[in-house]
């Protein structure tokens, strides 16, 4: 069964300049979730925000901090962003040598761990870490960018991974991130996701666009 929708919104698209007003605004807006996005310009094309970042936004909102890690190597980092007030790690299997050792780590920092799977990565790749894991991110981009447009093969791979949840039995949090808009979120739900990334959807018109943006998210 999939529960109610929540919605993720991914300030990578926020004013940085005034990225903690920026947070209150969307936690003010009804976003479930806060998606930060932190990017290395190695393992994807593009230099975001670290760890010192995150805590700075952290006293901003009490919602869920849903940290992206597109980063490699990424173990050296967990901890720091777990200090900084993580609520979510999710880390890509192709980030390090050790995915399985990494998830471990994560739930040892007392974090929920979270599989992201690149457009080209194959569902299969969460056959043997699904057992543990708290959330999949299936990527509906290449990472790097807002502002993408979805890629539909995605679809199959949300349907896929809706039916390897629901085969676990345990609460597995299914999230997509890129391109989500109000034509694409009602397809990705339909396929079986249940939390929403969006970046560019959320941030479009400015703050006083951002509840109507996250309501027609939601009604989707
Ligand atoms: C892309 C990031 C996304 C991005 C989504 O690498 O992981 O979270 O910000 O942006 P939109 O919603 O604009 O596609
Ligand atoms: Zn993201």
């Amino acid at each position: 069964m999939v529960p109610s929708v929540r919605i993720a919104p991914s300030i990578l698209s926020a004013d940085f300049a005034r990225l903690g007003e920026e947070v209150r605004a969307i936690d003010e807006a009804g976003a479930d979730w806060i998606h930060v996005d932190v990017m290395d310009g190695h393992f994807v094309p593009n230099l975001t925000i670290g760890p010192m970042v995150v805590k700075a936004l952290r006293p901003h909102s009490a919602k869920v901090f849903d940290v992206h890690l597109m980063i490699s190597p990424v173990d050296s980092f967990l901890d720091a962003f777990a200090e900084a007030g993580a609520d979510i790690l999710t880390v890509h299997p192709e980030a390090g040598a050790h995915t399985h050792r990494t998830v471990q780590r994560i739930k040892g920092l007392g974090k929920k761990a979270g599989i992201s799977l690149n457009p080209a990565t194959p569902a299969k790749m969460l056959d043997y870490l699904i057992d543990d894991i708290d959330l999949v991110l299936v990527m509906s981009v290449n990472p790097g960018f807002g502002g993408q447009s979805f890629i539909e093969s995605q679809l199959r791979k949300i349907e896929a991974v809706r039916k390897m949840i629901d085969k676990t039995g345990r609460e597995i949090a299914l999230e997509v991130d890129g391109g989500i808009d109000a034509t694409t979120a009602p397809r990705a739900i339909a396929a079986g996701a249940d939390v929403l990334v969006a970046g560019t959807a959320t941030f479009r018109g400015g703050p006083g666009a951002y509840a109507a943006n996250i309501a027609r998210l939601r009604g989707a």
